[in-house]
């Protein structure tokens, strides 16, 4: 038992989110540095394909359907075991991106310091909120002009409505980057460039009460200027507090540049400390420790055709208690029956390989002949009990799907059908209509043309996607107490179900979802659906 106990303390299992370009990439291959990589997945993009991503994508993507960059990179660093789990960004932002966030226990908000918080941070920010995760922030390409700090940390607090805690504080930006000031150490550590690809660098240490060492270090401006700043931040920002870091309500902060490698392993050091190890989740049973119970797992996203010769579909999961062993069986709960998981590999993507053994926050990928869902769990047999569900996210593109040969209904109905279990897109149909009219909702965009290019290429069936206007959905989350047929919607609004038949609301425009809550007394509306 304590073997078993020890890995799991070892392991911190979080995810990097951020809006495109802030440097994602960048700080995990810096942070893999500092690690000896254990498993790897053609998750970090080399320069090259980075510079063909774009044409190159959709090739890849449509050979295989699905998207090829999502996986978790596993390496040790300092007695931890650390995996990160990559959310797919860019052109293949999709549900899945959410989906991954449910599988980490705290999140690394990347943010470019010339940008402030952009538009998918915000997003996916917004998941890490709804979970309570802890989540870090590192403002990111200090070594550019970048905006003002305080005005950073504001934007952040405003924003995104969590209080921050500076843990370093940046010295100058841009050809002005001289380092960091750590305010746990009271020392200043100034940086020199490091030699790419490597974390070599020189890191001068210098005490703050060494005033004629640092004012000849960094200037009698820059020295003035921090000490101004440093006052206003022991008068103004909030106290590091451990306790709302854990819930996410206080996000420790750190200034640095992945490019550069300035204070990326200051804050690998810091985030290790003050992270914690994989965190109990709520089941039907009550909640499950990681540490006291045996395996058990949920399913939290699947990948259709990843090999196209062997059309199989591999079912991540994230393994939330005990110890999983490739030899013993286990028990399907939502299936019902006891199975050995098959060819469970740790880490995808381009290169598979097999795993014996994982342990509580680790993330398993195994063959999955079409038995698993979204949110499904799996458990040690004797057990039996079930993780909360999975929310549906709120897909921001529509359109509505014509099928091209009305012959082959069938395989029409079958292939959306299998299609939208999987989790790559969610169908809707109006109120008042049957099958007929089918409405996709997506994510991301790109999810149209791979929901296009299965149908054809593995159900044999043409469709044309005709694109609607809508931005908005919201599920009704009480249409037991609402008369659905009488809200009174406003003109860009369509009222539609899902495919658990649940009834929600679309509308083209923003501010309509509040206008239609403000109209109708006690509609109440959620942007994700609990499954
Ligand atoms: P992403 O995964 O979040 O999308 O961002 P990625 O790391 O790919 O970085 C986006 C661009 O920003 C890259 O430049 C990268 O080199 C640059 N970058 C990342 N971190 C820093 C930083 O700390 N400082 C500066 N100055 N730049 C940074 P690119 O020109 O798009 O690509 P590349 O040709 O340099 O790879």
């Amino acid at each position: 038992m304590s073997d078993i106990k020890n890995e799991i303390e070892k392991r911190r299992t979080f995810a990097i989110i951020s809006h495109p370009d802030a440097g994602k990439t960048t700080l995990t291959e810096k942070l893999l540095l500092y690690g000896g990589a254990i498993n790897l997945a053609g998750s970090v993009k080399g320069k090259a394909t980075a510079r063909h991503a774009v044409s190159d994508w959709m090739e890849i993507e449509k050979e295989r359907g699905i998207s090829v960059t999502s996986s978790v990179l596993q390496f040790s660093y300092n007695g931890k075991c650390v995996n990160i789990l990559d959310t797919p960004g860019h052109q293949d932002f999709s549900e899945d991106t959410y989906r991954t966030l449910m599988a980490a226990d705290s999140a690394v908000m990347v943010i470019d310091a010339s940008k402030g918080v952009e538009a998918q941070t915000r997003k996916l920010f917004k998941v890490c909120g709804m979970r309570g995760i802890p989540v870090f922030t590192f403002i990111n390409k200090m070594d550019r002009d970048a905006n003002d700090t305080f005005d950073l940390a504001d934007e952040i607090e405003k924003e995104l409505g969590i209080a921050v805690c500076p843990v370093n504080w940046p010295i100058g930006s841009g050809k002005g980057f001289k380092g960091v000031y750590d305010r746990n150490e009271r020392a200043v550590f100034l940086y020199s460039d490091t030699e790419k690809g490597t974390k070599e660098g020189h890191v001068e240490k210098i005490s703050i009460d060494d005033e004629a060492a640092l004012k000849s270090a960094i200037g009698e401006e820059a020295f003035e200027k921090l000490s101004e700043e440093l006052e206003l931040l022991d008068g103004a920002g909030a106290d590091f507090d451990q306790a709302q870091v854990d819930v996410g309500k206080l996000s420790p902060m750190f200034f640095g540049s992945a490019l550069t490698n300035f204070g990326v392993e200051m804050f690998l050091n810091y985030f290790l400390k003050m992270t914690k190890t994989p965190a109990p989740r709520t089941s039907d049973a009550g909640v499950i420790d990681p540490v006291e119970e045996d395996f058990s797992a949920f399913v939290f996203k699947i990948q259709a055709n990843m090999n196209k010769a062997h059309r199989d579909r591999v079912a991540f999961m994230r393994i939330c208690s005990g110890k999983f062993e490739a030899s013993r069986e286990v028990y399907h709960v939502q299936g019902n029956r006891t199975m050995r998981l098959s060819q469970p590999q740790q880490m995808m993507a381009e290169s598979r390989h097999v795993v014996d053994e994982a342990y509580a926050g680790d993330i398993i990928g195994v063959f999955d002949p079409g038995i698993f869902s979204i949110g499904d769990t799996v458990c040690a047999p004797g057990k039996s009990f079930a993780y909360e569900g999975i929310p549906t996210f709120a897909p921001e593109h529509f359109a509505r799907v014509r099928q091209m040969d009305t012959m082959k209904r069938k395989q029409f109905v079958k292939g959306i059908n299998q299609i939208a279990q999987e989790g790559a897109i969610q169908i809707f149909q109006e109120l008042s209509s049957g099958m007929e009219e089918v409405i996709v909702g997506v994510v991301g965009v790109l999810q149209f043309e791979v929901l296009q290019y299965r149908l054809e290429n593995e159900y044999n069936v043409e469709i044309k996607l005709e694109r609607l206007p809508y931005e908005h959905i919201r599920w009704i989350e009480n249409p037991e107490s609402v008369d659905i047929e009488h809200i009174t919607g406003t003109s860009d609004m369509k009222k539609i179900t899902d495919l658990k038949g649940r009834p929600l609301l679309l509308f083209i425009n923003a501010w309509s979802p509040g206008m239609v809550l403000e109209r109708n007394e006690g509609l109440s509306l959620s942007e994700f659906a609990r499954n």
